[in-house]
């Protein structure tokens, strides 16, 4: 059943993110500054996460970029594990269980589940926002919804 307080509650929260977020990159349009300050932001004001950030298309490969958390595999072949998986479908993967998920590639042994954002701009494949967090089943809807909408954001006010 939907709880609609906690709907209601979550949709106000990404609003307040949104909000920040657009103070957060107004004055500056550069890729690595804009995507090195959005990781720390999201690490940093999104509770239970154990990693943020980018990993960016390089020749149909996922390279690692700007993040906040343990050091991660550098690269992944689209295809492979859930931020290759969104790279190749350009769909968000939410996944409540990693462990459940065929090729999951761990990075860090503390992550239960993750979500993945393909960041397409133009029609290209920029590559993809990558979410961890120790919590089984962490991301609902309305975390997707309003991640999603922060990625946009973060599209719009950058050079990429
Ligand atoms: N678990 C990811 C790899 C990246 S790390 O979590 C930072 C995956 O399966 O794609």
């Amino acid at each position: 059943m939907i709880d609609l307080n906690a709907t209601v509650e979550g949709l106000q929260g990404y609003g307040l993110l949104a909000a920040q977020l657009e103070a957060l990159l107004a004055d500056e349009r550069d890729f690595i500054a804009n995507a090195a300050q959005f990781s720390a932001f999201l690490y940093s004001q999104v509770e239970d996460l154990n990693w943020a950030g980018f990993y960016l298309n390089r020749n149909e490969q996922l390279l690692l970029g700007p993040f906040q958390g343990q050091v991660a595999c550098v690269r992944i072949p689209f295809g492979r594990g859930v931020c290759g998986a969104a790279a190749a479908s350009r769909e968000t993967q939410r996944v409540e269980d990693v462990h459940a998920f065929p090729g999951h590639i761990a990075c860090d042994s503390a992550s239960n589940s993750e979500l993945v954002i393909p960041l397409v701009k133009d029609g290209r494949l920029i590559g993809v926002l990558d979410l961890d967090s120790p919590k089984l089943a962490r991301f609902s809807e309305v975390d997707q919804a309003g991640l999603e909408g922060l990625a946009g954001i973060f599209l719009r006010l950058t050079d990429c």
